[in-house]
């Protein structure tokens, strides 16, 4: 009875995976590879697919491997095939027979890349091919770490997300440290908040542009409002940065100085309470023009209320 209860289910869950089209990785070389196109070494090689033959001699890089991940989806679903080691080592029958270094690919070469490919070429990886980290020679290997398990998800190279990107973006931690930023340190949210790093949009956004970013979460300044403000409709980051600033609200300049940059004292009478850039009333204009994203008040065009 039970074993029908739960063919039933795994039926029904699969079905349901293929209905709503999860691309959940299974362990299926999806895309196989030419190994001899990536190194000459493999010619005339064939797959062991057998993990105990490896163990013999390479138990110490076996032991750390086991908690990882793969280790962990690979013993439910082995690759067909290749076997483990070998999805990604390539066929190794010579090296067992005269263990050398010959068939190695270079972590740092695109080679490496396409080997990963095989199995996790489009989701989240759909525009890698067009994205700023596959052009500058970023490859998987600059963050994720396979052969042992160093974060407590995502197989990254570093303990944390921000520590694996900081590595080559040290600016970014220093403006995450200013007055004002996104609660990125304080571990609220992490870079993969706003950016996917295997993306292909201008600055490796998670949406297609910077406003529908900010939106996510941010969805009250979508609008629309019965009085909007250019700017804002236009892009946040004509007033704001993104990582950190030490003006308040993450300000790109002190807001009077920002308003200054695009509105001349033109709309004012030149009266020191409208104009003076570090004027008594604190925040500058947005002290009246409360309303800087856009007012739906009858009488908010001047966007003071
Ligand atoms: C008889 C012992 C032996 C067996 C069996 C063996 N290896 Fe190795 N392997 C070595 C030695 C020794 C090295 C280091 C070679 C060097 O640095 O010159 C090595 C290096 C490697 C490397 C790093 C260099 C490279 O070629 O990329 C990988 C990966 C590797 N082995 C994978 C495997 C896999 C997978 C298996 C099972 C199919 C396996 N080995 C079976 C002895 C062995
Ligand atoms: C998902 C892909 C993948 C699988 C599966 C995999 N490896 Fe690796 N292996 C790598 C990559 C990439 C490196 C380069 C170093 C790194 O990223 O940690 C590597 C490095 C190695 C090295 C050389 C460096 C070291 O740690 O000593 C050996 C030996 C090795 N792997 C053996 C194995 C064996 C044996 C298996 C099977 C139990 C295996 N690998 C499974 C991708 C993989
Ligand atoms: C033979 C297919 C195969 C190959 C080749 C392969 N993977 Fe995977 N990978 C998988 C499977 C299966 C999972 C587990 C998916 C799951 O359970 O959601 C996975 C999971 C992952 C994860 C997610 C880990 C987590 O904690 O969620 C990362 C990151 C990853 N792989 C990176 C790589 C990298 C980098 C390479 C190349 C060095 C690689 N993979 C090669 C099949 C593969
Ligand atoms: C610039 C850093 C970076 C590079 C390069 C990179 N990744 Fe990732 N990857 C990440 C981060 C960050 C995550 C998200 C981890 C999390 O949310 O915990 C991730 C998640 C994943 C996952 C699990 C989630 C998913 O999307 O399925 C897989 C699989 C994966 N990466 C594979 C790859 C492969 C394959 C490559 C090379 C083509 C690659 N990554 C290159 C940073 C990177
Ligand atoms: C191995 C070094 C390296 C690592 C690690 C790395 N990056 Fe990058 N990243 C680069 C390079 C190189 C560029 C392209 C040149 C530039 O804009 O600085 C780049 C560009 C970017 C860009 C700008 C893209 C554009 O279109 O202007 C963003 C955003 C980015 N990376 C985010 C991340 C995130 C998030 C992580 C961590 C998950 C990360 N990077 C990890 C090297 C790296
Ligand atoms: C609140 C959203 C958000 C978070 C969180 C975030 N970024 Fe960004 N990031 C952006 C925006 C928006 C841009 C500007 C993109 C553009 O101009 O196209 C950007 C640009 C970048 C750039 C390109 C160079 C630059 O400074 O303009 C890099 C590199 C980068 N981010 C890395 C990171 C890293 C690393 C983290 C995590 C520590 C991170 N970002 C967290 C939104 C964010
Ligand atoms: C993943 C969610 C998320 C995204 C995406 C996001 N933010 Fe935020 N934002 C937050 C959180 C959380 C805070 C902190 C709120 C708090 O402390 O109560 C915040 C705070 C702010 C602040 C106030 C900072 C301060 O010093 O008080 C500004 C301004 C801001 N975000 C602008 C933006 C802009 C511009 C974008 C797009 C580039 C953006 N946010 C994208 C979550 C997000
Ligand atoms: C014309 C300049 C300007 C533009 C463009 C702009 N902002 Fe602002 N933003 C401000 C000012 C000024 C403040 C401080 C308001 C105050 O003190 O009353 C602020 C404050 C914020 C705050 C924190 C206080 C609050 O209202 O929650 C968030 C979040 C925010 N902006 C998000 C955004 C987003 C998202 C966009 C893009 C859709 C955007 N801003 C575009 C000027 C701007
Ligand atoms: C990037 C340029 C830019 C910045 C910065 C900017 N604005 Fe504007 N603002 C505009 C544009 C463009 C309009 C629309 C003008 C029009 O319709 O004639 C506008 C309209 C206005 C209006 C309505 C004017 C009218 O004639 O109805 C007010 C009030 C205003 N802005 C106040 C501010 C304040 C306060 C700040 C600083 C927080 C600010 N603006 C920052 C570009 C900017
Ligand atoms: C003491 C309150 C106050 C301060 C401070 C203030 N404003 Fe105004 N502003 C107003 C009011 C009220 C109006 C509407 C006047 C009207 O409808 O005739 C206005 C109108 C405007 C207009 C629209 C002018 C037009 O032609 O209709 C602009 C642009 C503007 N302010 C920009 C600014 C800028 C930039 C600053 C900062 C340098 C600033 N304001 C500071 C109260 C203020």
């Amino acid at each position: 009875m039970s074993g029908h209860r739960w063919t039933w289910l795994a039926g029904a869950t699969a079905a349901l995976v293929v209905a709503l089209g999860w691309s959940v990785a299974t362990a299926k070389v999806k895309k196989p590879i030419d190994w001899v196109a990536l190194n000459p070494a493999f010619a005339g090689a064939t797959f062991v697919n057998d993990t105990e033959t490896c163990r013999t001699c390479h138990d110490d890089t076996m032991t750390p491997y086991a908690e990882t991940k793969h280790a962990r989806a690979f013993a439910v679903n082995p690759p067909a095939g290749t076997g483990e080691c070998e999805s990604c080592h390539g066929p190794r029958s010579k090296h067992v027979e005269n263990p050398t270094a010959e068939l190695k690919i270079d972590p740092a070469s695109r080679a490496r890349t396409t080997v990963c490919l095989q199995c996790h070429e489009g989701g989240a990886r759909l525009g890698w091919k067009a994205g700023a980290h596959q052009s500058n020679d970023v490859t998987c290997s600059s963050c994720h770490s396979v052969m042992a398990k160093k974060s407590a998800k995502g197989l990254l190279v570093k303990a944390t997300l921000g520590d694996t990107c900081y590595q080559c973006h040290a600016e970014v931690r220093a403006d995450g440290n200013k007055m004002s930023h996104h609660p990125v340190r304080e571990g609220r949210m992490d870079c993969a908040s706003c950016h996917n790093a295997h993306g292909a949009t201008p600055g490796l956004l998670v949406k297609n542009t910077l406003n529908e970013t900010c939106y996510t979460c941010h969805a009250e300044k979508r609008g629309p409002y019965l009085w909007e403000h250019a700017p804002v409709r236009e892009s946040c980051a004509n007033c704001h940065t993104p990582h950190g600033s030490n003006q308040r609200n993450l300000l790109t300049a002190k807001d009077s100085f920002l308003c200054l940059s695009c509105h001349s004292y033109g709309g004012h009478i030149n009266l020191p309470r409208y104009n003076r850039t570090s004027n008594p009333y604190g925040n500058g204009c947005s002290n009246c023009h409360v309303s800087t994203h856009g007012s739906n008040h009858p009488s908010g065009a001047k966007l003071t209320r």
